[in-house]
């Protein structure tokens, strides 16, 4: 039905043009009591089994929504009545700004794929802050705060934007993530380099020690699939060092491997990130990585490829407590979170496992027991 829907509508717009009318209709939906109390109870994790905790939060489920698809906050209502148990703002930039120009999105549907070149366009730091200041929240659900760099702000000053955004925004964040990852903030990339990472992430930590004092607020950050094995181990071991609570795995690549032939050659050679499909393979390699590395001793989140139930259960068996995902929901509508979470709930029962936590990293135990 949403396929067909897909192919007559969305299809045939503009993606961002389409982005936006979904978005719409979402946080419509959401703003109307009795449907989005049936639409909820439809589509919410409610798998007693399924229940988690993670970053120091009790979960319904592991499945949540990533950075990228509410930049400023404006739906997380809308997408929790859809069935994602957390949801991750963002990115939020300390300033606001209008992102890379237009045409910046594209679909490369046979490959299930997209490819973006956003440019964090959001609101900025103090208007975020605002909204989440006001929001008066109808379904209780983990909310994530992304922040990254402010484009025109140079590489030499990034610390203190992403410590005004922390400021700002860290007493509303269930938990916080470090965006160093995006492939479309000329230089941000760089920042995962740990020479440049320790300092900025200390200086986060400290920021959000400052501010927000009746809790310690989980931080994490979020790495991209085309770093060098070598050195998602540094960011693993940095991570250790610094007493991180999580890292998640993974933004989009630069890469174009995994393409079948079937996309518009023209939209593959598009500049920017490719999500989806596409992306399953390396994510979820580099999410093993960093179990082998870190075990239980952190909380890793997947994300990447997910499409299926399945897909996200191989992250979990590979060690990520939660997992996310967006460009599949472009492809797959309003029922994909139900699907994934009752397929996660079905693979659970009939595995050895007796919680989804006693899953996480099982695959690596096997290996090494
Ligand atoms: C249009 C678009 C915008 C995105 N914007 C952000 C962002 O602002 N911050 C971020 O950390 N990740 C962003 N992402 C990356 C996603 O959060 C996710 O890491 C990536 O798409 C891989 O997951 P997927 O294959 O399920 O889409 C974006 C992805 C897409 C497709």
């Amino acid at each position: 039905m949403y396929r067909l829907f897909f192919q007559l509508v969305f299809q045939r717009m503009d993606p961002e043009k389409a982005h936006h009318l979904a978005f719409r209709w979402i946080r419509l939906a959401a703003r109307l009591p009795v449907l989005r109390t049936f639409v909820a109870a439809a589509l919410a994790p409610r798998h007693k089994e399924l229940r988690t905790e993670a970053l120091g939060r009790r979960m319904h489920g592991p499945f949540g929504l990533a950075a990228g698809f509410d930049k400023n906050a404006v739906a997380i209502d809308g997408m929790t009545m859809l069935g994602f148990d957390h949801v991750e703002i963002g990115t939020v930039t300390a300033q606001p700004q209008p992102g890379n120009p237009k045409k910046r999105l594209f679909r490369l549907v046979p490959d299930r794929a997209l490819i973006n070149r956003m440019g964090f366009n959001n609101d900025g730091s103090a208007a975020v802050a605002a909204r989440l200041d006001a929001r008066n929240p109808v379904f209780r659900t983990t909310v994530g705060v992304n922040i990254g760099k402010t484009k025109i702000v140079p590489e030499s000053e990034a610390i203190g934007d992403y410590v005004t955004s922390t400021e700002r925004l860290a007493r509303h964040a269930d938990y916080l993530v470090v965006n160093v990852s995006s492939p479309n903030t000329p230089g941000l990339r760089n920042l995962q380099a740990v020479d440049h990472l320790r300092p900025l992430l200390t200086a986060v930590r400290e920021a959000a020690d400052r501010t927000v004092t009746d809790r310690r607020v989980p931080l994490l950050v979020k790495i991209a699939p085309d770093l060098a094995d070598e050195d998602v181990d540094a960011v693993a071991d940095l991570a250790l060092e610094l007493g991180l609570d999580g890292i998640i795995a993974t933004n989009t690549t630069i890469a174009r491997d995994g393409l079948g032939l079937t996309s518009d050659p023209k939209l593959i050679a598009e500049t920017g990130g490719l999500s989806g499909a596409p992306l399953k393979e390396r994510s979820l390699e580099v999410l093993r990585r960093l179990y082998a590395r870190v075990g239980d001793r952190i909380t890793l989140i997947g994300v990447g490829g997910i499409e299926t139930a399945e897909d996200a259960w191989q992250r979990i068996l590979a060690g990520a407590t939660l997992v996310q995902g967006y460009s599949a929901f472009i492809y797959q509508g309003p029922f994909w979170c139900r699907a994934i979470h009752k397929g996660l709930a079905a693979r659970l029962r009939n595995s050895p496992y007796a919680t989804l936590a006693d899953a996480v990293g099982a695959d690596h135990k096997k290996v090494t027991s």
